[in-house]
């Protein structure tokens, strides 16, 4: 044994000693209640038994000089983790523990925080009846005390733990003594992937428990879609009556009831208030009548098929971790609601309650998991492992049993998850077993159950679209029971920094086939921690021995909750209305052509949601010519029922685009104006194209050191562009590399298919740029090169053909790969300096956000404005991002840049081998400010912005995690054409 037996209980299997039975979590009742979060002292022991004796008679006494002494103990704030407020540090694993393998037992180095809390009983507190102290989440193992008498101890960090103290309180002078290890048993059975975060995490609170008062109960809320009609019945340990005014239910407890109501759907959340009454106490209910079965194969609620629009969650919070505040949980509800998320996985473990309660007002779809992952042992072929070893099943059944107590009252929670990746055994099907026992009105989810034994659905996680498609017809194969259940997708869609690639491609597989009911994208938001030192820390940054470094950067937000690109993405993906635009035909974009013939176009909606019609939308139009909204108006849409579609005719085009190419545009708006969907008709015409011959095409003029052409200047030797209308120009040159993104590193286990890696032993992060020959003639500037990485016999043959008037400049680039390209490029365009800076940049082609090939549905042509700061998306670990799509033309830097075709445009204030180089968000900062300042010696601050003009980007996938982009998303090394005009930008 690695501790004294005074601390024993830490190594023991059993999930511990003096806790009351689990029961349904409530946050109001008539009883009194008395919160002791806020501050309490803390002192940190480096291991379990450091302490032994004096702490455990600690707490006999007051925390005053007469009695323990606390001087020197730290203050802590509870709910809190200690390592996140100066003592200790996180460590950050994916599935390797952090310690020697070696169930139970945990290593001497265990830090333990004990932590002391004096209170007095609030004046109005009754000393009648007895009181229930209530531990909401403490990370890994804690032992109690109250006034000096031990009350228990206890593991399952995400789970409650109630302890009767009654007799124990004072009126005054209370002291609470808890002593909270990191490491335990329990240990073993929390190996999500997370930070390991110690201390008392979640609330903690005192209950009044008058005589006569609710024990635990159980709302059982069913619909019947057949007959309109709810049935309840409100199981309670201690008789009662319930009541629900609005529907006339006054009923004694343990009685159905059948009455007609509106069903609970997350679409719909109706939830009816009432009360459960017994002599002593009085607990509002919050009560959604629905019935979750699979019937035919299908996840059906309330007779319904459902459609999964889900994300996986963590609880995160930048500075204060896995401690939450009511209006981080809201806001999270909020986001996920505008962003048209319908359903939510609590990965890996239960929630705090509070987070429950507004997935039921809001309406959201649970998967309720349980707090257990044994992911570990997978490092030694599962051996040992806890959930097959019936030694442990007492904790995986209190652990089942915690969940479901808790959280049976929530009717936006359909399926229990028994856990995530902990391996297959006796363990967990006795959970499975359990939990039907219990509540046999929720399915039961678990996707380490391949052949779907224990469980009511086929869960797959990271499935290529290919397999998507496969299960979708049912040509899986695998066991029969299998084959008879629905599918979804528990993890899809990586969203680890730039990313996920792939969606819309996941989401028509979805929608095409019944038996996929849709999936949860890995995962809602990156796990940085707010660090002076690096802007957000990730595994390794604390110095530990172990780690996964930004893997726990996953997410849909950024650490500070900012969408993500990815979440822009997702949103209009999985929009509930799908808008079709046709805009009139033969817009050819010469001028007319939508005059007094031009005929209305059709907007085609599609209601695409499960339950609702679309009588809560309003739809607008509007029509842009060149990007620029000249006219809007209502548009009024039927009220089509879910699964319709229909189709409404656009006004006549209020003028035509003068040659210009239009568009129109309809979205759909909830009742605060928020944008549900939209949908964009095809751009009417290409930009007129920049004058190809220009006007009256100017002639190169050699000097000593110059080329004049136009409105530019180059280098008489290289033939390298220098400026253009008195804007000072580095470049441009191909540019076929990007700061490769997660997905393009791919995970370790990713083997060959690592795109990242087959780039860099490539080279093409190091492409050298051979000079072949500057030739002017007549009307043209030609400069010919070959770019080739060293050590290989691969390369891009490339011609920059100038022409010129006297105000614009264009470039006609060729490239022609020579030798047997294996791998795809990352770009392919050219890049170009602006030492002179630029701030405001103006473009009409897709936006507001970035897009790569496979993550540009949310992208919509409009004219943007935005500055080069802001078109930055600050991923945690630094790479490749903010590309806009189909730009015709950008304004930047005092530059006009006009693109035949259109084209990829990013801007930003360092290089791609700078961004490619910096591992946190500070090192860009500090990049660029060590470059001011050694330019600074020289006399001037380096401001350069680097501009990219690509004609093709690499798409981006999922394979952090998951699989790649899409061959039709590749950017295979082929001959291509591409040109840009360049002139001073017009002020
Ligand atoms: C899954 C796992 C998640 C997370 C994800 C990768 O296998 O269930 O917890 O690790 O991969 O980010």
């Amino acid at each position: 044994m690695s501790s004294s037996d005074h601390t024993s209980y830490v190594e023991d299997v059993l999930p511990g000693t003096g806790a009351l039975p689990p029961r349904a979590w409530y946050a109001r009742s008539s009883a009194t209640s008395f919160s002791l979060n806020g501050s309490w002292r803390l002192r940190v022991s480096p291991t379990a038994d450091a302490h032994d004796s004096a702490f455990a008679s600690a707490s006999a006494s007051a925390l005053t000089p007469d009695g323990y002494d606390t001087d020197d103990w730290a203050e802590v704030t509870v709910p809190g983790h200690w390592v996140l407020q100066g003592h200790g540090e996180p460590i950050y694993t994916n599935h390797l523990y952090p310690f020697p393998v070696d169930p139970p037992h945990v290593p001497t180095e265990n830090p333990t925080g004990d932590h002391l809390r004096a209170f007095d009983l609030p004046a109005d507190w009754l000393a009648d009846g007895s009181a229930t102290l209530r531990f909401d989440g403490v990370e890994s193992c804690a032992r109690v005390w109250l006034n000096g008498t031990e009350l228990g101890t206890f593991k399952g960090s995400r789970l409650p733990h109630e302890f009767a103290v009654g007799p124990l309180l004072r009126a005054a002078g209370n002291v609470l003594a808890v002593r909270v290890h990191q490491w335990s048993s329990g240990s073993y059975l929390e190996d999500q992937d997370q930070w390991w975060l110690p201390g008392i995490f979640r609330d903690v609170t005192l209950l009044h428990r008058p005589e006569g008062c609710v024990g635990d109960w159980f709302t059982h809320a069913s619909y019947d879609h057949t007959t309109g009609d709810g049935t309840l019945r409100v199981d309670s340990e201690v008789d009662g009556r319930v009541t629900v005014p609005d529907l006339g239910i006054d009923v004694p407890t343990g009685m159905s009831v059948t009455v007609p109501v509106e069903p609970w759907t997350a679409e719909t959340p109706r939830l009816y208030d009432g009360e459960l009454a017994t002599e002593g106490e009085r607990v509002p209910l919050r009560i959604g009548f629905r019935t979750v079965a699979v019937e035919g194969g299908l996840i059906k609620v309330n007779g319904t098929p459902v459609l999964f629009r889900g994300v996986n969650r963590h609880e995160w919070h930048p500075e204060h971790g896995r401690a939450l505040d009511l209006a981080t949980m809201r806001r999270d509800v909020e986001l996920m609601k505008r962003h048209n998320i319908n359903a939510v996985r609590t990965s890996h473990y239960p929630p705090h309650p509070a987070f429950l309660d507004l997935c039921d007002e809001y309406g959201l779809w649970v998967i309720d998991e349980c707090d257990l992952e044994t992911h570990g042992f997978i490092e030694q072929g599962w051996h040992d492992n806890p959930s097959d070893d019936d030694r442990w099943t007492p904790a995986l059944l209190d652990r089942a049993a915690r969940t479901v107590e808790r959280d049976k009252n929530h009717p936006s929670v359909v399926m229990w998850s028994l856990g995530n990746e902990a391996g297959t055994g006796r363990g967990l099907t006795a959970m499975a077993e359990w939990i039907r026992e219990r509540d046999p009105d929720r399915l039961v989810h678990y996707e380490g159950d391949v052949n779907c034994r224990d469980t009511d659905v086929y869960s797959r996680m990271y499935a290529e679209h290919a397999e998507v498609e496969r299960l979708g017809a049912r040509l899986d194969g695998g066991p029969a029971r299998r084959r008879e259940l629905p599918v979804i997708l528990c993890e899809y869609a990586h969203a680890m920094g730039n990313g996920p690639g792939g969606l819309a491609d996941y989401q028509r597989l979805f929608e095409a086939y019944e038996r996929i009911q849709g999936g949860f994208v890995w995962e809602w938001i990156d796990h940085g921690i707010a660090d002076e030192r690096y802007g957000y820390a990730y595994g390794g940054d604390f110095g530990e021995e172990l780690h996964d470094g930004n893997f726990v950067c996953d997410g849909l937000l950024l650490p500070d909750r900012t969408p993500s690109p990815g979440l822009a993405e997702f949103k209009k993906v999985i929009e509930p209305v799908r808008i079709d635009v046709d805009a009139p035909a033969g817009g050819t974009g010469t001028a007319g052509a939508f005059g007094a013939a031009g005929a209305p176009g059709t907007v085609r909606v599609t209601n695409r949601y499960d339950f609702r019609d679309l009588s809560h939308l309003s739809f607008e139009w509007s029509f842009q010519v060149e990007g620029e909204t000249v006219r809007s108006g209502a548009l009024t849409v039927p009220p089509l029922g879910p699964g319709e579609c229909g189709e409404v005719k656009l006004p006549a085009p209020p003028e035509d685009g003068r040659g210009a190419p239009t568009s129109w545009t309809v979205r759909a708006l909830d009742a605060d104006d928020h944008e549900v969907a939209w949908g964009q008709s095809a751009q009417s015409a290409a930009l007129p194209a920049p004058r190809r011959g220009p006007r009256r095409a100017d002639q190169p003029v050699r000097g000593r050191q110059l080329i004049t052409f136009g409105p530019a200047a180059f280098d008489a030797r290289t033939g390298a562009l220098r400026t253009v209308g008195g804007v000072d120009v580095v470049g441009p040159r191909l540019d076929v590399w990007r700061a490769t993104t997660d997905n393009d590193d791919g995970a370790s286990w990713q083997g060959d298919e690592r795109l990242g890696f087959a780039w860099r032993a490539v080279g093409l992060h190091r492409m050298r740029h051979r000079l072949d020959g500057v030739e002017l003639s007549g009307d043209a500037l030609t400069v010919r090169t070959r770019v080739a990485p060293a050590g290989r016999d691969i390369g891009l043959r490339t011609v920059y053909r100038w022409t010129a008037d006297a105000e614009r400049v264009r470039l006609a680039v060729s490239v022609v790969p020579e030798g047997d390209w294996r791998v795809p490029l990352p770009r392919l365009g050219v890049r170009l300096g602006l030492p002179g800076g630029a701030d405001a940049t103006r473009w009409f082609g897709g936006g507001p956000g970035e897009a790569y090939p496979d993550t540009r549905a949310a992208s919509r042509i409009a004219v943007w404005h935005s500055d080069v700061d802001a078109m930055q998306t600050p991923y945690v670990r630094p790479q490749e991002n903010g590309a806009r799509a189909d730009v015709r033309w950008a304004e930047i830097g005092g530059l006009r840049i006009e693109g035949e075709p259109e084209f990829w445009f990013t801007a930003r204030r360092w290089t791609s081998e700078q961004l490619d180089a910096a591992e946190h968000l500070n090192d860009l900062a500090a990049g660029t400010a060590e470059a001011a300042g050694a330019a600074g010696a020289a006399g001037a601050a380096d401001r350069t912005v680097w501009v990219h003009l690509d004609h093709g980007q690499q798409g981006i996938g999922s394979q952090s995690c998951g699989p790649g982009p899409l061959p039709c998303y590749r950017l295979t090394a082929a001959p291509a054409e591409f040109a840009f005009t360049f002139r001073a930008a017009r002020p």
